[in-house]
């Protein structure tokens, strides 16, 4: 009888958790509906999806960490860590609507701003470039889409709107509206133009590919005058 009356109580809190993070985190929920093709139910969102779960301990965490509660809060941090894969540093600051799809590996640091309905995938690193105290984790636009193991260095901005490819590293501002790819990353789209990297010497963030470019120029000319 008293097995029953606990198997009857670990149920009843169960469903309270599930119908508390279905209301504190329903735009959360209809982010990863509207993103995931694979996704199949708001309930196979709250009990399978890691990206979610991490986001309920990072809001635990952030509030403690608000408190100067600093210890209690890495500690629940690292515990989310544990079983999720997600590192959110607790005084990361998150925006609405942030869907981590599939998640593994992914680490936002300490100083890290969010903007709302931001999309990343497994493997970005929104991290720092070295040892430099004070913001020096990057700010992250509203809308914004981080490809599968991006990083994203140093206290830089990523426009609104803008994707980041997958596997890119970026170290400079991203403009609004912006695509950029490769490492160091370089802007391939900008307000739904495609940007021509021949002839676009304002837009390229890496200077060894803007160097291999005009020797190109310069080599097509000499053959050109042969
Ligand atoms: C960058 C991205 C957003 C595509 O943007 P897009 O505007 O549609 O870009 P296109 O596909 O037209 O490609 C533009 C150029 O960038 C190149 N490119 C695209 N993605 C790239 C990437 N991740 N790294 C390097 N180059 C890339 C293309 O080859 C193309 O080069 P070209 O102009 O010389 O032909 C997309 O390719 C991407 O990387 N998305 C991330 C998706 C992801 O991580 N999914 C994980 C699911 S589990």
């Amino acid at each position: 009888m008293i097995l029953l009356y606990i198997v009857l109580i670990l149920i009843a809190i169960g469903a309270l958790k599930i119908t508390l993070i279905a209301i504190f985190f329903n735009r959360e929920i209809r982010e990863a509906q509207a993103k995931d093709p694979a996704a199949k139910s708001a309930l196979e969102i709250i009990l399978l999806y890691q990206g979610l779960h991490a986001l309920v301990a990072y809001r635990l965490a952030h509030a403690l960490y608000k408190m100067k509660l600093f210890f209690l809060a890495r500690l629940i941090s690292q515990v989310s860590r544990h079983f999720s894969g997600i590192e959110i540093h607790p005084g990361a600051t998150i925006g609405k609507g942030l869907f981590i799809d599939h998640g593994m590996g992914v680490v936002i640091g300490e100083t890290t701003i969010i903007g709302d309905n931001v999309l990343l995938y497994q493997g970005v690193t929104l991290g720092g470039t070295g040892l430099v105290k004070g913001k020096r984790h990057p700010t992250i636009g509203n809308n914004v889409v981080i490809g599968g193991g991006a990083k994203v260095l140093g206290n830089i901005t990523v426009g609104d709107n803008s994707y980041i490819g997958a596997n890119a590293v970026v170290i400079k501002d991203v403009p609004p509206n912006s695509t950029v790819v490769g490492v160091p990353g370089r802007i391939t789209k900008q307000e739904g133009k495609k940007i021509d990297v021949s002839l676009d010497h304002i837009h390229i963030l890496d200077p060894i590919m803007q160097s291999i470019e005009e020797l190109q120029q310069r080599i097509k000319k000499l053959e050109e005058k042969r």
